[in-house]
């Protein structure tokens, strides 16, 4: 939520800078800005908008200087205009520059503290405050590191910082607490960023900041102090990224790229995980035995919107195959609650980006009350993976379409596999096991003819494109695919929509249908078939306009529904994996007939860091 780059080096800053909110104004859009510091001493340019308004500011005024920071916003306190896009400066004489990611709980009282010591506010943000503690701090000194670390014990709250003063010219000070960035190392320069996304163009060699620590970057040198335990040897790591990874490659959108990738997706987070010999899967970073494993007569998973649904596939799947109870909590929730844990319950938290703040909240939670906690996460060296006892990388590269679509499938391949790992552990039988295997083997095939089918989606999204609601119902491991889909048109085309066990829709739901209300099944064949095509049959005899997901050569389905959608035929347990995909492409075509931003919708952003 938010973005940050710094940068110091030989370089004019601004167009690394912008380059690098471009990579990260999927992290929040509504306002873009920087300062750089040149012969003449501080630059600021800021505005409300995109950042192709700042850029299209830049091209009128340009900011001159090779040492800068940036930011792209997504706005907590105040709304997007341009007083209020960072960064913010802090002195009377414009004496620091500050841009923040994060919440500053105390803020209030801060301001009117300041305020009293004659600091003037230009803003409505909390983030100003920062920058007038800052400048406060560092008086008529030149120390802008020192300044830095003095002004951060008065901070309640999270924060990402990164900081620059025209007193300390080449100078970018970063700090973290509750909020990630990450340094850059490239020759003769450094970069600062809330993630490595914004890093990847200028060098593969990073080192994450933890909570408590502060950096001072310039061209030639950085150095961590962490404000309890002094200066910090840092451990440097190395980004492992695809080159194009993060490239858009000929795709109109970053979601339609990352649908497309979801057959390499499976195979990417099953590598090295099945071992056919045993018919069973194998994870090289739980860090608990099978006998500590054995032992667990309880599963908790906490996650956020599409990583709890996944989670909830996993609560079948894992009651379905290794007969453990399941609960999938809400993080935010969880995190909240005094949820009796024993000591034979393993808690897991589900996380793409892992800095959601709700998720992180929940591990904390949970390893604060003595229990093993682990992760399922796709960003290596996030917070929340670097916190967890042990746990699961999806593998699946980086996800830069709000819209979560690839992380979905990642996360229901390791539940998958995890199910099977767990069943195995207990009375799931070589052959069942090894069945389960296998059926993960035929899943990437599956997808690939699924994507081929786009054409027909986009016909079907034609016809659902001007309703006002639609309806997701399945049943058992579909019955979290609904919820999916319902969240996935919701979210990039704004249209209304819920999801709901399909036998439920009699209980209240069915009051809604009419021909005007798309009904989207999620039916493949399986134990529940039949009761599911009763239901179809309910929605059509009151004239419900029936879209279905299916197996390829279902006529009892295909002949109820206005739409029929066929995937492959294929076991019960991968079939989540594969159903999905339609209501991914259902929706995004749905948003690209509407003319939505489908990367960058409304008052969403990517990896909410605010609880
Ligand atoms: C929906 C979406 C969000 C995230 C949620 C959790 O498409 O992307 O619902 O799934 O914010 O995010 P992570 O998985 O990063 O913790």
């Amino acid at each position: 939520m938010c973005g940050i780059v710094g940068y110091t080096g030989g370089n004019p800053a601004s167009s690394i800078l912008v380059s690098g909110l471009r990579r990260l104004e999927y992290r929040g859009y509504d306002s873009a800005g920087l300062a750089t510091l040149g012969e003449n001493g501080l630059e600021l340019r800021k505005r409300a908008g995109r950042v192709r308004v700042l850029e299209e500011a830049l091209e009128a005024n340009p900011a001159r200087g090779t040492c800068g920071i940036s930011h792209t916003r997504w706005a907590t306190h105040g709304p997007a205009t341009d007083a209020n896009a960072h960064p913010h400066l802090g002195g009377n004489a414009r004496a620091v520059a500050v841009v923040h990611n994060g919440v500053i709980e105390n803020y209030a009282a801060l301001r009117s503290e300041l305020t009293a010591q004659g600091y003037a506010f230009a803003s409505q943000t909390d983030t100003e405050v920062i920058a007038h503690l800052i400048a406060r701090e560092l008086g008529e000194g030149d120390d802008l590191y020192e300044a830095v670390q003095r002004s951060l014990p008065y901070l309640e709250g999270t924060y990402g910082l990164a900081v620059v003063s025209p007193r300390c010219p080449g100078q970018v000070i970063g700090a973290r607490f509750g909020s990630p960035l990450v340094v850059g190392l490239g020759e003769d320069e450094h970069l600062l960023a809330s993630d490595a996304l914004a890093i990847a163009p200028h060098t593969a060699n990073v080192a994450y900041l933890q909570d408590g620590e502060v950096v001072r970057l310039t061209p030639g040198k950085f150095e961590i102090r962490h404000q309890e335990h002094g200066p910090i040897t840092p451990r440097i790591d190395r980004l492992d990224w695809k080159p194009d990874a993060v490239e858009l490659g000929g795709h109109a959108h970053y979601m339609l790229k990352e649908i497309r990738e979801q057959p390499d997706t499976v195979m990417d987070a099953c590598r090295g995980r099945i071992r056919r010999a045993e018919g069973t899967a194998i994870f090289g970073g739980l860090n608990m035995s099978p006998r500590q494993l054995r032992r667990v007569r309880r599963v908790v998973f906490a996650a956020c919107g599409t990583s709890w649904h996944a989670a909830l596939v996993g609560e079948y799947l894992i009651e379905r195959l290794a007969h453990l109870p399941v609960e999938v909590e809400y993080a935010s929730e969880f995190r909240y609650r005094n949820a009796p844990l024993d000591d034979r319950t393993l808690v897991f938290v589900l996380s793409q980006s892992g800095e959601t703040a709700d998720t992180l909240g929940a591990l904390r939670e949970a390893k604060r009350q003595g229990h093993p906690t682990l992760a399922i996460v796709n960003t290596v060296g996030s917070t929340i993976a670097r916190e967890a006892d042990g746990g699961i990388y999806l593998h699946c590269g980086p996800e830069v379409g709000v819209a979560s679509t690839k992380a979905f499938t990642a996360q229901v391949t390791v539940m998958t596999l995890l199910a099977l790992y767990l069943g195995r552990l207990r009375h799931l039988s070589f052959t069942d096991g090894l069945a389960v295997a296998d059926a993960l083997a035929e899943v990437p095939s599956a997808l690939t003819s699924v994507l081929a089918t786009e054409p027909a989606i986009e016909a079907a999204a034609h016809r659902i494109a001007s309703a006002r609601s639609a309806l997701f119902m399945g049943r058992d491991l579909h019955f979290p695919v609904a919820l999916e889909g319902a969240l996935k048109l919701k979210e990039i085309s704004y249209i209304h929509a819920e999801g709901y066990p399909t036998a439920e829709m009699k209980h209240g739901p069915i009051a809604l249908v009419d021909s005007e209300t798309p009904c989207i099944f999620v039916a493949p064949r399986g134990s529940l078939h039949g009761k599911t095509l009763g239901n179809v049959e309910e929605v059509k005899a009151r004239h419900g306009m029936i879209i279905s997901v299916g197996t390829e050569g279902d006529e009892s389905l295909a002949s109820l529904s206005d739409v029929f959608l066929p995937i492959p035929d294929l076991p019960e347990v991968v079939q989540p994996l594969v159903a999905v995909v339609p209501l991914q492409l259902l929706a995004y075509h749905v948003a690209r007939i509407r003319g939505c931003d489908i990367d960058k919708p409304r008052n969403l952003a990517k990896s909410v860091t605010v609880e």
